[in-house]
């Protein structure tokens, strides 16, 4: 079920039908020798944009993170996160208690609708109070042992997953707002500033010591557990990843350490189309997004708009009359009224008329008296387009091993990793190549790790599947934001 090769004619479609089908089911292919192509650009522009001059624009923002090493599973104290990148505000407790293991209290506060368009500053006064009421209701003084007493300032490790052009550990500056925010007064300006005015403005006695990208907390908290992980990936809301590059690969910084985490902000990857296969739904969603032109591969891979794509391939046939004789429902011709969580659903249904799906167009929808034929049609839309997700995110790893096969980070697995290596049947835990991964897209979407792996061997070889572990790093924003605070104030 889990790949391509299951999408087959129903027996139920009509000749339109079975057109239509095959017609999408080619466009939504992304074929071995594409991926190929795609790594390869992926790459290149990985470089472009590590050796960009200061203000270029390239695709890949390549963001040196000023993190310059990965946690080992011994670090020990307790710090603050806060986890801003989505429709939830989460504030953490986090206590690293050495030994890979660690303890955490925490609460989720909703970000509205108003208030990812309101004006940064108000943004950041709801962020302060949130920390007040979490530092107040959860006595968290009391529970941090290493500082005891009310007057002692707490430091926050602040996990901030937008594109973020970093100066320091704690110091940054947003480029472009995405995931449907837009508040004025934050692009160009320093995120740690504004939310440590906001901090000091509500009386809050908190000290904001770090700034880092989810992908950057994903691949630091996979390293307490994980040592040695080498990539920092989100397939949620957004997508995104991290790895560890070699300072000499990395013009702009002159720093002793030898390497440094890159947040390369892969979402906006060939942002002028040159190579991605995108359909004409792909480019409707772009078009009626509210960041048209940018963050297009992001657009064709994560939960925030896969359902917006089926859904526009949906009203595309019912245009046609192929799909629901034809007649739509005042929901489903709402922007964004189809969830990617649907299409998990939607996915997960094998019962041989599709009851689950029928249930989903009904009460979700409002598309009642589908029959069979149309539920197939929903999906098999559903497969190409999150099939289509998870190929073009194993393509984005595969790209950012091959760096790491190059820049000497991951050389020794070179001759494994390519397509035609001797197969190995087991690998000792130290060759494996560890590639924490976060978001609900990854966790919940059914199959999307399976495809992953497929794609990951058609680009490099039989033994991807050995050597490169994709594990989930729950909560990584958190526990990376704990480490990153951590890190920081250590090298103070
Ligand atoms: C978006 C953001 C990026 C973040 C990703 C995953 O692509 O620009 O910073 O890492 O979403 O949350």
């Amino acid at each position: 079920v889990s790949s391509l090769h299951s999408i087959v004619p129903q027996t139920k479609w009509s000749a339109l039908q079975k057109e239509a089908m095959s017609t999408l089911t080619s466009q939504f292919t992304v074929s071995t020798t594409k991926l190929q192509q795609l790594t390869e650009a992926f790459v290149q522009h990985m470089n472009e944009g590590l050796t960009a001059q200061k203000g270029a624009c390239k695709d890949l923002a390549m963001i040196p993170t000023y993190v310059t090493g990965r946690p080992d599973g011994h670090e020990r104290g307790s710090y603050l996160a806060l986890d801003l990148g989505g429709t939830n505000l989460r504030v953490c407790l986090i206590t690293l208690k050495g030994d890979h293991a660690l303890e955490s209290h925490q609460r989720a506060f909703k970000v509205s609708d108003h208030l990812q368009e309101a004006h940064v500053s108000e943004l950041m006064d709801f962020i302060a109070a949130s920390i007040k009421d979490f530092i107040t209701s959860e006595h968290i003084s009391s529970k941090i042992v290493e500082h005891p007493s009310d007057s002692e300032t707490l430091e926050l490790g602040f996990t901030f997953s937008f594109p973020v052009t970093q100066t320091a550990i704690d110091a940054g500056v947003l480029l472009r707002w995405t995931k449907g925010f837009c508040c004025p007064g934050a692009v160009g300006n320093d995120v740690v500033q504004l939310l440590q005015e906001a901090l000091n403005r509500n009386g809050v006695n908190v000290h904001v010591a770090a700034l880092v990208n989810d992908t950057v907390g994903t691949l630091l908290a996979h390293s307490y557990t994980h040592p040695n992980t080498f990539v920092g990936a989100i397939f949620g809301t957004g997508t995104n990843g991290a790895y560890v590059e070699t300072t000499r690969n990395i013009p702009s910084i002159s720093s002793p350490a030898k390497e440094m985490l890159v947040n390369i902000e892969w979402g906006n990857f060939d942002k002028d189309k040159e190579f991605l296969p995108l359909t004409i739904h792909d480019n409707k969603l772009d078009k009626e997004s509210i960041n048209p032109g940018v963050h297009v591969f992001e657009k064709m891979i994560s939960g925030m708009y896969l359902g917006e794509i089926a859904r526009n391939v949906l009203l595309n046939l019912i245009g046609q009359r192929i799909l629901f004789g034809g007649v739509s429902s005042e929901i489903l011709n709402k922007h964004y009224a189809l969830e990617t969580k649907f299409m998990s659903d939607i996915e997960k249904d094998t019962s041989s008329t599709l009851t689950a799906t029928a249930t989903i167009l009904e009460q979700e929808l409002n598309i009642r008296n589908s029959t069979v034929a149309d539920r197939e049609i929903v999906k098999t839309v559903c497969q190409l387009v999150g099939n289509r997700a998870a190929r073009l995110s194993a393509m984005a790893t595969a790209a950012v091993i091959r760096q790491g096969l190059s820049n000497g980070i991951q050389e020794k697995h070179r001759h494994l990793l390519r397509v035609g290596a001797t197969v190995v049947s087991a690998v000792d835990e130290k060759d494996v190549i560890n590639v924490g991964i976060d978001g609900s897209v990854f966790e919940h979407y059914p199959y999307f790790e399976g495809r992953m792996t497929e794609g990951l061997e058609e680009l490099l070889g039989p033994n991807a599947r050995h050597i490169i572990k994709l594990g989930i790093a729950r909560d990584g924003s958190g526990v990376g934001a704990a480490l990153a605070a951590l890190i920081a104030t250590k090298n103070n």
